[in-house]
């Protein structure tokens, strides 16, 4: 390998074996003529409950659909829910379609998440909102779990609010031995191509209720209850059902998440290492027991300016993917209207001022390590 070898962003981590596995078993599925909710969907639920340690799991088309599914089970149309600016368009795109009314969070510069007092403060405010706070869709940005996320659940319930997590970055994240998914009253991830694991376009709603369980199911469904695929619509559903191919992509990443992860960690470790010597900072995960590390977060010192900073790194060959998030929802044009003329000053400062350098399964120990010293000499 030289020195000039390209990094990119993004990886998309299959063995030729596994190409091989999967291309034989999508024949058996075409054979088959059973193309959705068959053995494979069934298989991957299972298996995923297991891994996050919920009773349930529902596989969806997309996180998108999962977060939608669990707002409606939640009931939230005519209520206000609380969920942090800084996020993808999904978070707040959602609650919208499910009928609920946005009142955003600030963030935390160590967590990009908001901290539990911005959200004991929300609360209190929010008493004298029109619509009542029903609760809370918190986002674990890059697969970073808050250390205060479990006294923010316990808040919460105490106010008799619900927590939903949007664990779209957080597969396999873990702390104080719970997974995500499996931290507050629902949870929905996403496979999309660029996650921690994909199935192509897909996501899974992760809870513990039987009845949110079984609704969950009908409004993935077109709103068909139980086993009855008949003509009888209960639930204002949609079709969100994953197909059999994405499913069984989605076993073979699966089997493969703690190994994936071990090397995203050790990418991680690599990575970070000069940057803690350089005395440079980001968002730490050395609270958790296990961090997806879907994005290292870096701060940009003050005189430093991101496109500048991608610029130079692209010309050492070394790609930036995305940031979480250079624009946050309350400065969307889509979301106009919502919260104006608030402000949200530590999204408004670290949106546009940090940085996630490449951090993938495929890297070698020297890509992370040349990734790392490219790093301190921009930043510094
Ligand atoms: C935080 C967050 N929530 C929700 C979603 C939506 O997931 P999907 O693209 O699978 O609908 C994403 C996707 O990028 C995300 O990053």
């Amino acid at each position: 390998m030289t020195l000039n070898q390209q990094i990119k962003p993004f990886y998309f981590d299959i063995t030729d074996d596994e190409i091989q596995y999967f291309l034989s078993e999508s024949e058996k599925i075409l054979r088959s003529g059973k193309l959705i909710l068959g053995e494979h969907t069934k298989a991957f639920e299972q298996a995923f409950a297991e891994y996050v340690g919920t009773k349930y799991a529902i596989a969806v088309n997309s996180g998108s659909s999962g977060l939608e599914i669990l707002l409606r089970l939640k009931k939230v149309e005519g209520t206000t829910v609380l969920v942090p600016t800084n996020t993808n368009f999904a978070t707040v795109a959602t609650v919208i379609r499910a009928g609920g009314k946005v009142q955003y969070l600030d963030m935390d510069e160590q967590t990009f998440a908001p901290s539990l007092q911005m959200v004991q403060e929300a609360v209190e405010k929010g008493n004298n909102l029109p619509e009542k706070i029903s609760g809370v869709m918190w986002v674990h940005i890059g697969g970073v779990i808050s250390p205060e996320f479990p006294q923010v659940v316990e808040y919460c319930h105490q106010q008799g609010l619900f927590v939903l997590e949007d664990t779209a970055h957080a597969h396999g994240s873990k702390i104080n031995g719970v997974s995500a998914g499996n931290l507050g009253d629902g949870a929905a991830f996403s496979f999309f191509p660029t996650k921690v694991m994909t199935t192509c376009e897909g996501g899974m709603i992760t809870l513990n209720n039987e009845e949110e369980d079984y609704i969950a199911r009908s409004l993935r469904n077109q709103g068909k209850r139980g086993m009855d695929f008949g003509g009888l619509h209960t639930d204002f559903g949609n079709s969100m059902r994953i197909t059999e191919m994405n499913a069984l992509l989605g076993r073979i990443h699966l089997a493969k998440l703690p190994e994936m992860l071990k090397k995203r960690e050790r990418a991680y470790e690599l990575i970070t290492a000069p940057l803690k010597a350089a005395g440079l900072s980001f968002v730490s995960t050395e609270k958790m027991d296990i961090a997806s590390n879907y994005k290292l977060i870096v701060h940009l010192p003050e005189e430093k300016n991101a496109k500048e900073v991608k610029t130079a790194m692209a010309e050492e060959e070394i790609f930036l993917g995305g940031t979480v998030y250079e624009i946050p929802c309350h400065k969307q044009p889509v979301f106009a209207g919502i919260c104006e003329g608030e402000s949200f000053p530590g999204a408004e400062r670290w949106c546009p001022n940090h940085i996630c350098p490449p951090l993938t399964s495929g890297m070698t120990d020297a890509d992370a390590q040349r990734v790392g010293e490219a790093l301190v000499r921009h930043l510094k």
